[in-house]
This record gives structure tokens, C-alpha cells and sequence, in this order.
């Protein structure tokens, strides 16, 4: 038996149905085919599905669909700009090799904002004790930390 689901994506009103047991993830990639939203785990370890759930970085594979009911979430496709700019902190990972693979960046991406809104000027160990709960096989974290703190220049906060 489904229920209907209203809630924003990306600053678009969605309305659809969904299995009461149906994840954030699950709803994000299957349904909306944002599959910019990775799962690399599905226990909640790995933060490769992070989005933002009214403003604060969420595990979605750790949220059920009808949970976010009228909220607003963004996914990594929601902060690039409709003619292709990137948002600060993507141009960041990019022009300080904060990426390998690739695997883990919108995850890591929408957890860094949510640090830099919340925490600006935050030291090199507040960037990695904040992003402890986002996995990266590829790069050994330097660069993701030198990323983070350049996107934090660069968006201003
Ligand atoms: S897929 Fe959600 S934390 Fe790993
Ligand atoms: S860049 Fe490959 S997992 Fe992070």
C-alpha cells in the first residue's frame, strides 16, 4: 500500500507515491533519478548518500521517504547553477584534487557546506573530525581538508 509524498527536491515541488518502507535514497535515485546520491553501504557509515535535509547534512539511506514529508532537500544536483556554475565548494574539490574516483565527492561535498554554514573557520581537524562519517578509499583525506577550506574562502561565511 503506497502513500502520497509531497515535499521540495532541489527547490521543485515533487508529489509522489511511495512504499511506506521506501528510503530518502532509494526515493532520490529510483524514483527522482537523482543519481548523484551515492549508497555505499546502507548502514549509515559511509556518507556517500549525505543531502540536505532542511539545510543540515542527513544520511539518506538513514531516512525513510515519508519521513521528509513538506521538507526541502537538495541533493548534489540542486547546487549547481542552471547555466552549469558550479557552487564553491564543488569548484574547490575540483581545483585542489579533493577527488580520485569520485565515489565519495557528493557525499563529502554536501557535508562540507553543512560544516562551513554551521561552523565557519573551522581548523584542519574540526574539517576532519566533522567528515569522520564520510568515507573515502581514494585520496588519504590531505586534499579533501586543503578543498574544504578553500570552498569555505570562497563561499564567503
Ligand atoms: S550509503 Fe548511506 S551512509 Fe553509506
Ligand atoms: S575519491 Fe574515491 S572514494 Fe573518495
Amino acid at each position: 500500500m503506497t502513500t502520497t509524498l509531497s515535499l521540495r527536491v532541489n527547490q521543485e515541488a515533487i508529489t509522489r507515491d511511495v512504499e511506506p518502507e521506501t528510503l530518502l535514497v532509494t526515493f532520490l535515485r529510483e524514483t527522482l533519478r537523482l543519481t548523484g546520491t551515492h549508497v555505499g553501504c546502507d548502514t549509515a557509515q559511509c556518507g556517500a548518500c549525505t543531502v540536505h535535509l532542511n539545510g543540515r547534512a542527513v544520511k539518506s539511506c538513514n531516512v525513510l521517504a515519508v519521513q521528509v514529508a513538506g521538507a526541502e532537500i537538495t541533493t548534489i544536483e540542486g547546487l549547481t547553477q542552471p547555466d552549469g556554475t558550479m557552487h564553491p565548494m564543488q569548484a574547490a574539490f575540483r581545483q585542489c584534487h579533493g577527488l580520485q574516483c569520485g565515489f565519495c565527492t557528493p557525499g563529502m561535498v554536501m557535508s562540507s557546506i553543512d560544516l562551513v554554514q554551521h561552523h565557519p573557520h573551522g581548523s584542519d581537524r574540526e574539517i576532519r573530525e566533522h567528515l569522520e562519517g564520510n568515507f573515502c578509499r581514494c585520496t588519504g583525506y590531505q586534499n579533501i581538508v586543503k578543498a574544504v577550506a578553500a570552498g569555505a574562502v570562497a563561499m564567503g561565511v
